[in-house]
């Protein structure tokens, strides 16, 4: 009751705002900012998704399309899902091995493990790899029965390098169970060896991950060295073996292990925005250019938002991360509305992306066009922080034309571009990608106000906003009016391969290492295309701080960087001209 007052105060305040800027069909810079006052503002709470607020922003944003005449596939554009809010462990978690009682500390189940008892023998199967391809044939399985046992597997692969290598795409904790299950194993246990975690630690991802339907679990070495005793071999021992020989060696262990998993997930309601604009050329127009942008942020923040002030419950506005994005693909739907693309074109935002790009990977594969009659997908995540210029363009692999044209447009254009060919970015053009779509990623890149609640309105580069939307409808129309259909190129991996290994990162510096000392580290060069670089850090700044701990020489350098792993984000302060800078390192 109390949930539909509120709603229709906020309906109400909503005819308020809504439209009352909507007369000019031009990107306009007061367009633009009204469009982000309201999302990014405090009416909103940080646009959490499934909240009271989330349902008032879908209809403003429903509002605002149908004011421009698009059109809807469903009523007012809205595309329900569920995602999972929460998954935790139930109180019923164990491990009996042998009769004895493995300890709690030993073992967790994975988020996407499906609640259920299994009592079984068990196979090691090695990396748990069934792979057969132009470059590598290899079978952990062959010569083993998993069918209705425990199946223990080491995670990684046997050439551990940070680097992309023929495992890569093959290696998610998720996948090997998924194919542990599709050959018959009736639960999984994943260890981590030494080369892959230094550390014996669990760091099994929690989250939003659908369920795989068996039971599986991470465990410590600690506890696979106990199940593996039958069999008289360690995980160090079998992680060296199969390192060097590059073989598989699987075998039974004479262990019968009894293990409980209870994983209970919350789920929410919440929703992507559709809508569309039928192309003018009748043998164009069933295809379709997505243009997109997420709509959610982190609302109130809080420990597990992935803010990166986790201890500080206020608003996270969200101004850049993506109000930006969503004001401009309102005011490119607005402009285009008065024109007449040859091909059609779909405007969405998107839903819980923060979740996990949860929102458009519903809508991919719940398209409410054929999927094939996709051509391309623009998506715009934090366009809103233009600084000298420089506009990062990322997918430019994916489609074989992209960089030629995209290079001829910025004579044109007031940018200095920043292209990359990858296809996967932590944004919704990857459920594209993922899908053998061209993508292009438009963003003006991290700053210390990523994920906090200092992204406000206040800090948007209004002028830099209208530039780049006005630069995008340009080239969506162009696309649009294009006889021809683009090609796809793969360009990378289909998904994140951050985050796994530790110990052989760089921020692709070169350190002043003649200095001695205790100010700061000195950088000499900073290599182009490198994690440094991309967070705009210079020759000639000192490295006082990373992640707000004291960097004072090489060793504090090396030191700090140890405690990093791959895909963090991490702030970095730099001395330069006297002045302290921060910078947001993606590593
Ligand atoms: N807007 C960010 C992605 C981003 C980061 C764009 C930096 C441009 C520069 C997005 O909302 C986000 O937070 N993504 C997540 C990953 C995603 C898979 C949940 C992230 O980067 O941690
Ligand atoms: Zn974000």
């Amino acid at each position: 009751m109390k949930k539909i007052f509120l709603l229709s105060i906020s309906i109400a305040l909503l005819s308020f705002y809504s439209c009352s800027s909507q007369q000019n069909p031009e990107i306009t810079v007061p367009e633009l900012k009204s469009h982000l006052d309201f999302l990014a503002g405090d009416v909103l709470k940080g646009r959490y998704p499934g909240t009271p607020e989330d349902s008032i922003l879908a209809h403003y944003i429903s509002r605002e399309f149908k004011s421009y005449g698009l059109e809807f596939f469903s009523e007012n554009g809205i595309q329900h899902f569920d995602f999972v809010t929460s998954s935790k462990q139930g109180d019923s978690n164990s491990l009996i091995f042998n009769g004895s009682e493995a300890s709690p500390d030993d073992f967790m189940p994975f988020a996407f493990s499906s609640s259920g008892s299994v009592s079984a023998l068990t196979v090691f199967a090695g990396y748990g790899f069934d792979l057969k391809n132009d470059t590598i044939g290899r079978n952990d399985y062959s010569g083993i029965d998993i069918k209705g046992k425990w199946v223990l597997i080491l995670r990684g692969n046997p050439l551990s390098e940070d680097k992309k290598n023929v495992f890569s795409s093959a290696q998610k904790d998720r996948d090997k169970v998924m194919l542990a299950k599709d050959k018959g194993a009736a639960g999984v246990i994943l260890v981590s060896g030494s080369k892959f975690l230094a550390i014996d630690e669990l760091n099994a991802s929690s989250g939003n991950s659908a369920q795989v339907g068996i039971p599986c679990f991470q465990v410590t070495r600690n506890l696979a060295n106990k199940i593996l005793s039958p069999a008289k071999v360690s995980v160090t021992e079998l992680e060296d073996q199969l390192f060097q020989n590059q073989t598989v060696n699987s075998f039974d262990i004479e262990v019968k292990i009894e293990g409980t998993a209870e994983i209970i997930q919350q789920k929410t309601k919440t929703s992507n925005i559709i809508a569309y604009i039928k192309g003018s050329d009748p043998l164009l127009s069933n295809e379709y250019i997505v243009i997109g942008a997420h709509h959610d942020h982190l609302g109130m923040g809080g420990e597990g938002s992935s803010s990166r002030m986790p201890d500080t419950i206020d608003v996270h506005y969200g101004a850049d991360d993506n109000a930006s994005g969503v004001s401009a693909v309102l005011e490119i739907a607005e402009k285009i509305s008065q024109l007449k693309p040859r091909k059609s074109i779909i405007f969405v935002t998107f839903g819980a992306e923060e979740k996990g790009l949860i929102g458009s990977g519903y809508f991919a594969a719940n398209s409410p066009v054929p999927i094939e009659n996709i051509g391309l997908m623009l998506n715009l995540d934090m366009v809103g922080r233009l600084r000298d210029s420089s506009l990062q363009i990322g997918g430019v692999g994916t489609s074989p034309g992209f960089k030629s044209f995209l290079m001829e447009t910025e004579k044109e254009s007031p940018f200095k571009f920043s292209l990359s060919e990858a296809g996967y970015g932590p944004s919704d053009h990857a459920s594209f990608y993922a899908k053998d779509k061209p993508v292009l990623f438009f963003s003006t890149g991290a700053h210390a106000d990523y994920h906090t609640p200092n992204d406000r309105v206040d800090s948007i580069n209004l002028g830099g906003l209208k530039d780049i939307t006005a630069y995008i409808a340009d080239i969506a129309m162009h696309f649009a009016n294009q006889d021809s259909r683009l090609a796809f190129q793969e360009a990378g991996p289909k998904e994140s391969t951050s985050g796994r290994y530790r110990g052989k990162l760089s921020f692709g510096i070169m350190p002043d290492v003649s200095e001695e000392g205790t100010e700061g580290l000195k950088v000499l060069a900073v290599t182009e295309g490198k994690p440094a670089a991309g967070a705009g850090m210079k020759k000639g700044d000192v490295i006082v701080a990373i992640d707000g701990k004291t960097v004072g020489n090489i060793q504090d350098y090396m030191f700090r960087l140890g405690q990093l792993k791959q895909g963090d984000r991490v702030p970095v302060t730099v001395l330069r001209n006297g002045s302290r800078i921060e910078l947001l390192v993606q590593l």
